[in-house]
């Protein structure tokens, strides 16, 4: 294994930027309409990691200067009363973009709850709607986590057409929105899974390898070829010796510290596609405010 310097892609730098190409696009709404774009963020239940995350989403939304609208509800909230607000929050014109942050209680169906979400108002993206558009080539809200790794791919890579892009999991929020994003960028695309076999044959072949499977370091130095470019969608919580319990350290999909060695590119956990993934929820807020409101803007 060579001991070449890892050329680590920098999410936080980008999400910058992104943040910041989207204030005169914001100032654009302000003056046409009257306020700033509008989220809605419900989060049900007391789910440790979903509280930072939503936490981090609604900060960020404040800090770019729009609106935060929060809805906490306790873990034993019926699945109707869920429905209800969020056909509330469907006629309710001075909100944007609704996102409800998932798991949700095993009682609620996650399925029934998406769907009631406005397509126009569904800035995660993943209605069935929204999820044809993406298969079909439409233009939609396109899922956040995978609109950032497609970003940040874009960022290092250039175009990607030809180059083979292996996806790690199947999952509808990732996985399988990513391979439509990455298709329609004239990749050529491989879903492997739990069920596939032989998976390094598969993600050794690799110029792209995304992994997002929820898997701490299950990507090692012999899964990948020599050069390619890894985008490390897991955030894992681990318990390590040095730390101790009360302190679980963050770490993706990939073994960094192996894997970097042998990669062209790799993204870091943390710093990698997790501050991607709030400001493309940004973006899609603002790309709702502005299609809802029939608003023309420069981000498409
Ligand atoms: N839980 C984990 N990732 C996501 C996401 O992108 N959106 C929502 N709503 N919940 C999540």
């Amino acid at each position: 294994m060579s001991l070449k310097e890892p050329k680590i892609i920098d999410g936080k730098a980008l999400s910058n930027e992104l943040v910041q190409s989207l204030i005169p696009d914001i100032k654009t709404i302000i003056d046409e309409i009257g306020r700033p774009p509008a989220l809605a963020v419900i989060l049900v239940g007391e789910d440790s990691p979903s509280q930072i995350y939503v936490r981090n989403k609604i900060n960020k939304t404040l800090e770019v200067g729009m609106i935060s609208v929060e809805h906490r509800l306790s873990s034993e909230t019926k699945e109707k009363s869920l429905l209800n607000l969020i056909v509330e929050l469907n006629k309710n014109s001075e909100v944007d973009g609704i996102l409800v942050q998932l798991p949700l209680p095993k009682h609620i169906n996650e399925h029934s709850i998406i769907q009631a979400i406005s397509p126009e108002k569904d800035v995660d993206g993943f209605n069935i709607i929204n999820a044809g558009k993406l298969a079909t080539g439409q233009s939609n809200l396109v899922p956040c986590t995978p609109l950032g790794c497609l970003l940040l791919l874009r960022h290092t890579l250039g175009d990607l057409t030809g180059l083979h892009a292996v996806i790690i999991g199947r999952s509808n929020i990732v996985g399988k929105p990513l391979a439509q994003l990455l298709l329609a960028e004239n990749a050529s695309v491989t879903i492997v899974h739990s069920k596939t076999k032989n998976i390094s044959q598969i993600t050794t072949q690799a110029d792209i390898l995304i992994a997002a499977v929820g898997q701490a370091e299950l990507v090692k130095p012999d899964w990948i070829k020599p050069g390619a470019c890894i985008i490390d969608v897991g955030i894992n919580r681990i318990i390590t010796a040095e730390k101790g319990k009360d302190k679980p350290q963050l770490v993706g999909d990939v073994n960094f510290s192996e894997v970097a060695q042998k990669a062209g590119f790799i993204t870091p956990v943390p710093g990698g596609v997790g501050p991607m993934t709030i400001s493309c929820l940004l973006r899609n807020t603002v790309v709702a405010a502005a299609r809802r409101n029939g608003v023309e803007i420069k981000i498409k």
